[in-house]
């Protein structure tokens, strides 16, 4: 078992280079089944679920040659699998955009009940449902997913909920079908656009990708082999700007979009941080202790879920008394119990917290319960005086590439340890 130990205290100071997006990639690499040829994917984050993602590929007949650690080739000709290994499969939970892909290849597909991080129920009906609308036969039991199309036929589905992974999913399964598929109500993350760009960018005939209505009009079938580089991970960039936040520092952020960062700008200002937009690279920095503010998460371009606990740790340390109300996931609050042992002052039931901000967190061992979780604590343990231990770290592992270096060259002292 592995841990990373944090003597805290640190103020970030530096530069860092933002990955991929893992959203973007894990969705991207499953998208590459809807043809067949050869495909170049550039600025592929070297994380736990790609790699995942990319031995379940190959597990289906694909072959993946890693150029360098961010970039691969995959050949998709002898794909001849229509059966996931269910092991895999479950073990995360993008594995659900291989129903979508192929559903679109082969029309069958059989992949584990999707796993992930421990959020609170993770339904996946509407993906079931836009799946059903174009056609397909879905059973759902024993611990797996069975869908089956004689044919995908285009048509007008409305999300009941704003859902990326359904948004997708149906993007993904209507890109060969016949006819015009209509998405209503999607969602519009910059990983919806960066997969509709891959799509088309291959001979898929995407419209709308970033609005709420998105129009695919099925293709005979995607013609072009070539390259695409993903977009940078917003949620990563969010995470370094909370982290000079949180740590009173001071952070230069490369490979970044900053539009796509604008919501956690407009709170980084409120709650009195500086932030230097330069399109391409965000610099932010504070130097003086951050003041309350309240937050709602919602879909983009809200305030996103996954950037919630990094801010719960700002907000642990402010002037004043802040309140985060949750709206996506019901178990976001996790990481609170942990802050709490560390020192903070807060109250978290059912989908509200409330954060009294204390002057100072000290260190003590704490535990990850998924992947935004172990980030949040990861930057409390920079800022408390003291050694903090952070254990179940192969949550982080899954979505940051390379953290513990990118945070010891913005001065951090981490040391990964393995147990016994
Ligand atoms: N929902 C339904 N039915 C569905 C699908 C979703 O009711 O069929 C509900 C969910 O319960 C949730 C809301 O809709 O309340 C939004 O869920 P969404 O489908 O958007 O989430 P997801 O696709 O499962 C992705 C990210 C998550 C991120 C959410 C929200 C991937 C692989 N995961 O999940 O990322 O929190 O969107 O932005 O893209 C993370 O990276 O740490 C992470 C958890």
């Amino acid at each position: 078992m592995e841990k990373l130990v944090i003597n805290g205290g640190t103020r970030l100071k530096g530069e860092v280079t933002i990955s991929g997006a893992k959203n973007a990639a894990v969705a991207i690499l499953p998208a590459t089944l809807l043809l067949n040829g050869v495909y170049t994917i550039s600025n592929v984050p070297n994380i736990s679920d790609v790699k995942i993602t990319c031995d379940i590929l190959q597990d289906l007949g694909a072959k993946i040659n890693w150029i360098t650690p961010n970039e691969l080739t995959i050949d998709t000709r002898d794909i001849d699998g229509k059966e996931a290994p269910l092991d895999k499969t479950s073990k995360f939970r993008a594995s659900y955009y291989l129903i979508g892909s192929m559903l679109g290849r082969s029309g069958q597909i059989e992949v584990g009940l999707p796993g992930g991080c421990n959020l609170g129920a993770r339904p996946i009906d509407q993906h079931i449902k836009g799946f059903e609308l174009l056609g397909a036969k879905v059973d759902v039991g024993q611990g797996k997913i069975s869908a089956k199309a004689k044919k995908l036929v285009g048509t007008s589905i409305y999300l009941d909920v704003v859902s990326v992974g359904a948004t997708i999913n149906i993007m993904l399964a209507s890109v060969l079908a016949e006819g015009t598929t209509t998405i209503d109500n999607a969602a519009k993350e910059p990983h919806i656009v960066d997969v509709a760009n891959f799509l088309n960018t291959m001979g898929a005939d995407i419209r709308g990708a970033g609005t709420d209505v998105i129009k695919i009009n099925g293709v005979k079938e995607l013609k072009h082999e070539g390259s695409y580089s993903v977009v940078p991970d917003q949620i990563e960039a969010g995470t370094f700007m909370l982290a000079a936040i949180a740590t009173k520092g001071d952070i230069l952020i490369k490979n970044c979009i900053s539009e796509h960062l604008d919501c956690i700008t407009a709170k980084i200002l409120e709650i009195g941080g500086d932030v230097e937009d330069f399109g391409d690279s965000i610099r932010v920095s504070i130097n003086k202790r951050p003041t309350k503010a309240n937050i709602k998460t919602l879909p983009y371009p809200g305030f996103p879920t996954d950037m919630q606990p990094q801010m719960g740790v700002v907000l642990s340390i402010a002037d004043g008394v802040s309140v985060i109300n949750e709206s996506i996931w019901e178990s976001r609050f996790q990481y609170t119990n942990e802050l709490i042992n560390m020192g903070a002052h807060i109250t978290a039931q059912g989908k509200t917290a409330v954060f009294e901000g204390v002057k100072e967190l000290y260190g003590a061992p704490v535990y990850a319960s998924d992947l935004r979780a172990g980030a949040a604590l990861l930057i409390a343990g920079i800022l408390a005086k003291g050694t903090t231990e952070l254990y179940n770290i192969d949550h982080i592992d899954r979505g940051y590439e390379k953290i513990e270096e990118k945070f010891r060259s913005l001065g951090a002292n981490i040391t990964r340890v393995t147990e016994e």
